[in-house]
């Protein structure tokens, strides 16, 4: 069943973005929320100080990193730690975000991601073979909670021909406050700045494409309620600023490629040939 309308089409298109208010119920964010409050307290931190910072992405991506593209894995705010590398908070307050493949891993986030209007939202943009590619749950903690600096999801999700589209679900109000989303509306129609990929010596590296700046001044917030699905294109310019607020701003990510698109090899998130991206 379509989703989307010819004029909410065409608006993507336009802005490289879409809102899509009430998508989900109060009750499925809850859902999720209680889903991820269960797997942060099945995780046993000790060992697995593995700090997400995109600021400095290349010194941070390790071993736990690379390989958790058909895991689930737990990632630290940099701000979590002590100067002698103790939590500062408990685990349930210290933590960005569990990635990449709880859609796949976890019954509960399957079966959301698999929700037959997100299928029929994925034919509606014309995906031939639409795949669940990645998942990300983001806590953007209370206080703590880091900015993520202003990307195009192509730069890490990269297929050719660009396929990839971001779902964002705000399972709390998503406002100014508390690190909202911020996108340059039309900012897909530029091209690629840059690629994240695998380096020869085990790590990673930006390859840069376009080093022309992006224009802040066109910066706008998307401060959006709960239940709220925003739509990305993959080329969109957007941002998150941190959260000094005292309210948390929990996120669910989906991206999605298109499976008759190649996948290149030295893409940082590689899955293993036994546990492949699957469709709806
Ligand atoms: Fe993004």
């Amino acid at each position: 069943m379509k989703q989307l309308t010819a004029e909410q089409l065409n608006r993507y298109q336009r802005d490289g973005f879409l809102v899509l208010e009430n998508f989900a119920t109060r009750a499925e964010c809850e859902a999720l929320q209680q889903r991820a409050a269960e797997l942060v307290a099945e995780f046993d931190p000790q060992g697995v100080i593995s700090i997400f910072s995109t600021r400095e992405q290349t010194r941070q991506s390790d071993e736990y990193f690379l390989t958790s593209g058909d895991k689930i894995r737990f990632f630290f705010e940099e701000e979590a730690f002590s100067a002698d590398g103790q939590l500062r908070q408990a685990k349930e307050h210290s933590l960005n975000k569990i990635g990449h493949a709880l859609h796949d891993l976890d019954p509960v986030f399957s079966a959301f991601s698999r929700k037959p209007a997100l299928a029929d939202i994925a034919t509606d943009l014309g995906y031939q073979q639409p795949l669940l590619l990645q998942s990300m749950y983001i806590f953007k903690q209370p206080n703590i909670g880091g900015e993520v600096t202003c990307h195009q999801d192509a730069t890490f999700l990269f297929t050719e021909p660009l396929s990839v589209t971001g779902c964002w679900f705000a399972l709390e109000d998503a406002t100014q406050e508390n690190g909202c989303l911020w996108a340059i509306p039309g900012g897909h129609r530029a091209g690629l700045r840059k690629r994240f990929v695998r380096a020869d010596n085990g790590g990673t590296r930006f390859e840069l494409l376009d080093e022309s700046p992006w224009p802040d001044d066109l910066l706008m917030p998307l401060a959006v309620p709960q239940g709220t699905l925003i739509l990305l294109h993959g080329l969109l310019p957007h941002l998150s600023y941190a959260n000094r607020s005292p309210k948390s701003r929990h996120a669910y990510t989906l991206h999605l490629i298109d499976g008759v698109c190649a996948y290149p090899a030295e893409n940082w998130l590689q899955r293993s040939p036994d546990l492949p991206p699957r469709g709806f």
